[in-house]
C-alpha cells in the first residue's frame, strides 16, 4: 500500500501526494458577488505553496439563492470565470491540482427570499420555510449545474466535485426525510444526483475525473444509514462519479455521538470497501500519522484535513517532515556562489 506522501494517479490526474485540501466557505464579506476575491487567492495559493496535492475549492454554487450566504461563491455567469481562473493557474504553478464543489443549499440558502427543495420541509424553525421545486424546475436546475460545470472547466480545473452532502439540495433530493415527492424525482431518490452526474459528464474531458461528496450516514432518527449509502454510491459510480469523498450527516441538528480522531474514517473504508473504487477519508484526520496509516492500511486513498489546515497553510509541508519526508514547499534556486 502506499504512504500519505506518494503519487496518486487516475485517469488523466496526477497527484504529487495525497494530501487534499478539502472544499470550505469562506464567507468572504467582499464576496458579495459570487466571485473569488484577493482573500480567496491568498486563501488557496497559500495552502497550494504549503504542499498540498489537491485543492477542493469551496462550495461554488448555480445560482445566486443557491447560496448559504450572500458572501458564498458561484459560477452562475461567465463574468466569475476569470477570477477563478487566476487562483487555479497559481495554484497549479505550485505543484497542486485544484477541483471545485459544485452545489446548490436548497432549504439551507439563509439569504434567499424563499429557498427551494425536494419538498417544502423546513431544516428548523431558525431556517426559512422552502418551496418545493416543480419537476420542470428540477430539470432547469440540472441546466444550471451543467452550466457550472463547463464554466469551471473554462477555468482550468482538474477535477470537480460535485456537493451531494451536509443536507444541501442533492441530499435533500436523495434523503427520504427531506424527499417526499410524488414524481419521478421521488420515486427514484438518487435520481437527480444521477441526472447531474450524467449533465458533468457531458462537459468533462472524458480523462478527467469526477467526484462527488456525499454524507455517508445520517444522524436523525428515520434517516438513512451506511447500506443506504453505499447503494447511492454505486449508483452515483454507475452515472459517471469516479470518486467518492466520504462525511457525513448535516440532514439534522445532531451529529455523530464523538467527532474525535478519524471519526468519519470508517465510512470511508466502508465505501471503499463495496464499491472498490477510490475514496477520500476527511474528519479530524490531522494527526500526520493517523492519515498515513489510513492509506498505508488501505482504508482510502486520499486523505482531507479541513480545520488542520486552516490553522496552517502549511500542514501538509509538516506533515511530511514529521513522517520523515522532504519539506513539501516550493524549491527556491539557490545562489550558486554567493553567501549571504
Ligand atoms: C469553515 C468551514 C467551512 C466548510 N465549508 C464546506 C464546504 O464548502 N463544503 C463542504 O463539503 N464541506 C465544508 N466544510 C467541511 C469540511 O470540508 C470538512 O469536511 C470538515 O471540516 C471535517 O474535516 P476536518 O476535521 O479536517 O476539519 C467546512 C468546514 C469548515 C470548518
Amino acid at each position: 500500500m502506499p504512504s500519505l506522501l506518494e503519487p496518486f494517479e487516475y485517469k488523466g490526474l496526477s497527484l504529487k501526494n495525497r494530501i487534499v485540501m478539502p472544499p470550505m466557505c469562506q464567507y468572504s464579506v467582499q464576496a458579495k458577488d459570487g466571485k473569488p476575491n484577493d482573500w480567496h487567492f491568498t486563501h488557496y495559493t497559500s495552502r497550494a505553496a504549503g504542499g498540498a496535492g489537491l485543492i477542493i475549492m469551496e462550495m461554488t454554487d448555480v445560482e445566486p439563492d443557491g447560496r448559504i450566504t450572500d458572501y458564498d461563491l458561484g459560477l452562475w455567469s461567465d463574468e466569475h470565470i476569470p477570477a477563478f481562473k487566476r487562483i487555479i493557474e497559481v495554484c497549479q504553478s505550485y505543484g497542486a491540482k485544484v477541483g471545485i464543489q459544485i452545489a446548490h443549499a436548497g432549504r439551507k440558502a439563509e439569504d434567499a427570499d424563499q429557498p427551494v427543495s425536494s419538498s417544502a420541509i423546513r431544516f428548523s424553525e431558525q431556517y426559512k420555510q422552502p418551496r418545493e421545486l416543480t419537476t420542470d424546475e428540477v430539470k432547469a436546475m440540472v441546466g444550471k449545474f451543467e452550466a457550472a460545470f463547463e464554466r469551471a472547466i473554462k477555468a482550468g480545473v482538474d477535477t470537480i466535485e460535485i456537493h451531494g452532502a451536509h443536507g444541501y439540495l442533492i441530499h435533500q433530493f436523495q434523503s427520504p426525510l427531506t424527499n417526499k415527492r410524488s414524481d419521478v424525482y421521488g420515486e427514484d431518490k438518487a435520481r437527480f444526483g444521477v441526472e447531474i452526474i450524467q449533465a458533468a459528464r457531458r462537459v468533462m474531458p472524458e480523462s478527467m475525473p469526477l467526484m462527488m461528496r456525499i454524507s455517508a450516514t445520517e444522524y436523525t432518527e428515520g434517516g438513512y444509514g451506511i447500506d443506504y449509502a453505499i447503494d447511492l454510491a454505486k449508483r452515483y459510480h454507475e452515472a459517471g462519479v469516479d470518486i467518492i469523498h466520504v462525511s457525513s450527516g448535516g440532514e439534522g441538528t445532531s451529529g455523530p455521538a464523538s467527532a474525535g480522531p478519524a471519526y468519519q474514517l470508517d465510512l470511508a473504508q466502508a465505501i471503499k470497501a463495496a464499491l472498490n473504487i477510490p475514496v477520500i477519508a476527511v474528519g479530524r484526520m490531522e494527526d500526520p500519522k493517523l492519515a498515513d496509516e489510513a492509506v498505508r492500511e488501505g482504508k482510502a486513498d486520499l486523505v482531507a484535513v479541513g480545520r488542520g489546515m486552516l490553522r496552517s497553510p502549511y500542514w501538509a509541508s509538516e506533515a511530511s517532515i514529521a513522517l520523515g519526508g522532504k519539506p513539501l514547499t516550493p524549491r527556491p534556486v539557490a545562489p550558486a556562489y554567493s553567501i549571504r
